[in-house]
């Protein structure tokens, strides 16, 4: 690292536009993101238990090479290393997540002290350098004990989920003020239970469904614990998702839409903020399930109070009407539904770039869902960054991937939206789940030989963004 140390606040102090570009409104949230198992290694130190993950990376064909993240970044061992890059960068909230099995090795009882010793540590490191920690209580990484007795298709999981979530917040909600119980649980139902493409690799749609409820229960019964514990900032991370008809003319293709719609952003949304499920969305399900595990009160429960929504967002979905198209593995019951292959400009996971979409979507949920506080919990892209011989990482079209998405959440706080903050994925390259380290959206470089780490170009235009609370005048176009 070369940097030199920087003395400003995160935001401009005197809150008059220190930029002739778009400028952030005060207090205005710049935030790196992370989740344990992509970062921490140490898979078997200090009484951590085996995760879905460890099983699912050893079974040979379900990521790239092979990889695991046994040792990933070694962030478990060099966390002050990295808590100090993000002090430099000027980051002013640090978004982790919990490892259920350090906490719990079996899921369930005992709780492993030395697991919650770690992210002890890490937090008092955090707020010593005057950076916010939010913690999500789950990335993923379930303890493999429970998905020995289901996983998320049974309701055990979602009440030991809540017992879990006490345990950590005991340890750290003197400290920690904004608490997320779940990342993405569209990831966790549908690529896990559905398409099995990611952990526990299940392939059947009635289980991804149970998944969604029983994920969702988890999330409102944790809740419940969380704000009975005293927890002041209650949040769940959703990937929703902008989806367009391919074909706005076309009936059929809005039909479409609005069943993938359904899916991937209503079934969760609805319930978690209008405590119902949709109706179409159960009349969806029942092809597959007897909806046996929807007890009564169960929605309620989902519809604890939420004090901050979490956006992941990375690209929209394009679909039309098709008849004889078989239906995505990871959308049970779409026969009939195309989704468009990405048009225009790409990133290495070859995701479209459009962040219009971005700022339609932030619109759409404050305008769908009482003006609820949105906070970007991610947003980044992956691209095949290399150090040049001088050692520099050129990431020029990160830089405009980024420049361009924050000035999407900039048109949406001027359409009135309530939007508090923006977290960049990822701080550095990461285990990136099925694809392993092959895929880079860091905007830190990481050598996995040697674990240096190089802040990249786009990390030093992050920090001259969050320097100026602000972007330059003219939008950044790729080098
Ligand atoms: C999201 C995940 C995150 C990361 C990014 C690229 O779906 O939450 O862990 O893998 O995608």
């Amino acid at each position: 690292m070369t940097a030199t140390v920087r003395t400003e606040s995160a935001t401009a102090a005197s809150g008059a536009p220190a930029t002739a570009g778009p400028h952030f409104p005060d207090g205005f949230v710049w935030g790196a993101a992370t989740a344990a198992y992509q970062i921490e290694g140490a898979a078997t130190e200090d009484g951590r238990g085996p995760s879905i993950w460890d099983t699912f990376s050893r079974t040979p064909g379900k990521v790239v090479a092979g990889h695991t993240g046994d040792v990933a970044c070694e962030h478990y061992h060099r966390y002050r290393d990295d808590v100090a890059l993000m002090a430099e960068l000027g980051i002013a909230s640090y978004r982790y997540s919990i490892s259920w099995p350090r906490l719990q090795p079996d899921g369930t009882g005992p709780v492993n002290t030395r697991g919650l010793d770690f992210y002890d540590r890490l937090t008092d490191e955090l707020l010593a350098k005057g950076i916010d920690p939010v913690v999500t209580l789950y990335h993923w990484d379930l303890p493999q004990a429970l998905q020995d007795r289901g996983g998320w298709t049974v309701r055990e999981t979602a009440e030991a989920f809540a017992a879990y979530a006490r345990i950590a917040y005991r340890r750290l909600g003197d400290r920690v003020r904004t608490w997320t119980t779940l990342n993405e649980p569209w990831c966790s139902a549908y690529l896990g239970y559905g398409s099995g493409r990611h952990a526990p690799g299940v392939t059947d749609p009635a289980a991804a469904f149970a998944a969604v409820h029983h994920l969702l229960l988890g999330h409102g019964l944790a809740a419940r614990t969380l704000r009975a514990a005293g927890a002041r900032q209650i949040s769940i991370t959703l990937n929703p998702t902008a989806v367009y008809p391919v074909d706005p003319d076309s009936a059929a293709d809005v039909e479409a839409a609005r069943l993938v719609d359904g899916l991937h952003n209503r079934i969760f949304l609805d319930p978690l903020l209008r405590g119902r499920y949709p109706a179409d969305m159960i009349e969806h399900m029942r092809r597959f399930t007897d909806l046996a595990w929807l007890r009564d009160g169960d929605e309620k429960l989902i519809s604890a109070p939420l004090d901050v929504l979490g956006v992941n967002f990375y690209q929209p979905a394009y679909v039309s009407a098709r008849p004889g198209t078989a239906a995505a593995a990871d959308s049970p019951g779409t026969e009939g539904v195309a989704f468009r292959d990405p048009v225009g400009p790409v990133t290495d996971m070859n995701w479209q770039i459009e962040p219009a979409a971005l700022t339609r979507l932030l619109e759409r949920l404050h305008r769908d869902y009482h003006g609820i506080p949105l906070l970007i919990t991610e947003n980044g892209a992956a691209y095949p960054d290399e150090p040049g011989l001088d050692g520099r990482v050129r990431d020029a079209e990160r830089i405009a991937y980024l420049d361009g998405h924050l000035r999407a959440c900039h048109d949406a706080l001027s359409a009135g939206v309530d939007l508090r903050g923006y977290f960049v994925w990822s701080l550095m390259d990461n285990f990136e789940w099925a694809e392993g380290y092959a895929k880079r959206f860091g905007i830190v470089h990481v050598d996995y030989t040697t674990q240096a780490r190089v802040a990249k170009d786009s990390a030093r235009w992050y920090q001259e963004v969050i320097r100026r609370n602000g972007l330059p005048e003219h939008a950044r176009a790729e080098e």
